[in-house]
């Protein structure tokens, strides 16, 4: 009896989707196919380059609180993180191409290892890219005070120079006044809680907020404008920064050894989170077969190349061996600018940074939110969240809410801690594809796949290692965000036993009873 109920149950949490279904309910969603392979390189480029780049890539050269930094080899480190990229992207390939369904990972986890899978990598993604998120809206806040800074001649100085705690979270707040010295005190407290808020951070959610409610039309064309801003003042930064390079920055290569580079590989990772977003468009796509390897791996390798050109020239600029400037965590790009003082160049870097970090705001808030709205029609979540505006269409519910949970994460995380989870999540959710990959091959041989990731089982299996080993490797230096990693997958075991396993039996049953009916009455 026992075992009975043992295996029926590890049957339902195994219930596969079957593909056909799935492309099947795609055609008849009827999304217009106007996506060509050039659209999907500039949208994946849009969605990749932001704060990792622009912010994150100070602390992977020069490490932060007990996380060592891996120095001028950075670029080592970011090759290692491509290669991580690359095998998972190439299965990210496979799949999109041979099942073209919106939906991404969270989809190809649902055909290949069922419901309980296909619920964790949704969670995983939920937490990749709310993170990504809160993460990208703290370094937006950052870019716009080093913006607002430079014109402090003419601007007042509550705008330019405002108290710390307007403009960061505590634990920031409370670690940049202990290293300069001053008085904790001076943080104000409302009922004995000290009281920090980041406004510039939850002025840009707001703003994202309402665009997206608002709907996503123009969004092709946007980002279009927002990489050429984007890819301009890069380019920008690496012409002028070129003539401001000493090579004696560049040695020692590697102060911290193989822990550095590792743990830059780890940090700088957050850089190439987005380009998995890109599958989530397949079912927009005009040749989905074609173009989807195209612009997944092109836009990989567009943003490796301008990746490893800006950290040769910021660590050939800025000695990142030692002790390093806050300002330089903050925003290197612009902080290195700042220290030759190169008219107007740093000026436009913080407009490129601001303007590029919004692109990718909107990109990690809409993943959010189509990812918990798939749940939400697959039983996981509450159906409120598929509730659309009257108006503009969108599920301005789940929108609202996400934004709601991002301003809640810029009060509580900074830059480097909603990036760690982010990768968390990434990695995770990579290593689940790349088994994904090698499954479906096992169990369905002979489906058509137009792309197929070349030397299998190696590259799926090389994809497992890399990004296994840096997460791995990470735990050990990143006690508080892999615990937290941990308390989120535990959350996500819960809320699937308490919620969405009861809700999908019941779905179960009412599609049983749906087609008896039906049944009878053919038969009458
Ligand atoms: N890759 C994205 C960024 O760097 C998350 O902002």
């Amino acid at each position: 009896m026992k075992k009975h109920i043992l295996e029926g149950f590890f049957t339902k949490i195994l219930t596969r989707k079957n593909p056909e279904d799935m492309l099947e309910t795609a055609s008849k969603a009827g999304l217009e196919k106007t996506l060509t392979a050039i659209d999907l390189i500039i949208l994946g480029v849009g969605a990749i380059i932001g704060s990792g780049i622009f912010a994150v890539v100070g602390i992977a050269a020069a490490g932060e609180a007990g996380t060592p930094g891996a120095g001028p080899a950075l670029i080592v480190s970011m090759i290692i993180a491509t290669i991580a990229s690359i095998f998972s992207a190439m299965c990210y390939s496979e799949f999109s191409t041979m099942i073209p369904v919106a939906g991404g990972a969270y989809t190809y986890t649902f055909v290949t290892l069922g419901e309980f899978c296909a619920w964790i990598v949704g969670w995983l993604l939920t937490l990749e890219y709310l993170f990504g998120y809160i993460g990208v809206a703290c370094s937006w806040s950052k870019y716009v005070m080093n913006f607002l800074q430079r014109f402090s001649l003419y601007l007042p100085a509550w705008l330019t120079t405002p108290p710390e705690w307007l403009v960061d979270n505590y634990n920031s707040v409370k670690h940049t006044i202990e290293n300069t010295g001053g008085d904790i005190s001076t943080i104000p407290h409302i009922l004995g809680i000290p009281f920090c808020i980041n406004i510039p951070a939850i002025l840009i959610v707001v703003i994202t907020t309402a665009m997206l409610i608002k709907g996503t039309k123009d969004s092709t064309r946007m980002a279009a404008i927002m990489v050429f801003v984007k890819l301009s003042v890069i380019a920008l930064f690496v012409i002028f920064g070129a003539f401001c390079v000493r090579p004696e920055n560049w040695t020692p290569f590697a102060p911290n050894g193989f822990s550095g580079i590792l743990m830059g590989a780890f940090t700088i990772f957050f850089a190439y989170v987005g380009f998995d977003a890109l599958a989530t468009t397949a079912e927009e796509c005009k040749n989905p077969q074609k173009d989807l390897p195209i612009g997944i791996i092109g836009s990989l390798i567009i943003t490796t190349l301008v990746y490893i050109s800006v950290a040769l020239v910021l660590t050939g600029i800025y000695n990142t061996s030692g002790h390093v400037e806050q300002g330089f965590l903050n925003a290197p790009l612009a902080f290195v600018m700042n220290l030759h003082n190169i008219k107007i160049v740093p000026e436009l870097i913080s407009i490129g940074a601001i303007a590029g970090l919004t692109s990718v705001l909107m990109v990690l808030h809409l993943a959010t939110t189509r990812v918990l709205y798939a749940m939400s029609r697959d039983n996981f979540l509450p159906k409120v969240f598929q509730k659309l505006h009257p108006k503009f269409k969108t599920p301005h519910i789940l929108t609202l809410l996400v934004g709601f949970l991002c301003i809640i994460g810029t009060l509580t995380f900074n830059v480097s801690d909603a990036a760690n989870l982010c990768v968390y999540g990434t990695f995770a959710s990579f290593i689940v594809i790349c088994i994904a990959v090698l499954i479906l091959r096992h169990i369905d041989p002979e489906r058509p796949r137009p792309f197929k990731v070349p030397f299998s089982p190696l590259f799926p299996l090389l994809g497992i290692i890399c990004c296994g080993g840096l997460m791995i490797y990470s735990f050990k230096q990143l006690k508080d965000s892999s615990m937290l990693f941990g308390i989120w997958i535990i959350l996500g075991i819960i809320i699937y036993a308490l919620y969405g396993y009861s809700k999908n039996r019941k779905a179960e049953m009412n599609s049983i009873e749906v087609k008896e009916d039906d049944k009878e009455l053919i038969t009458k």
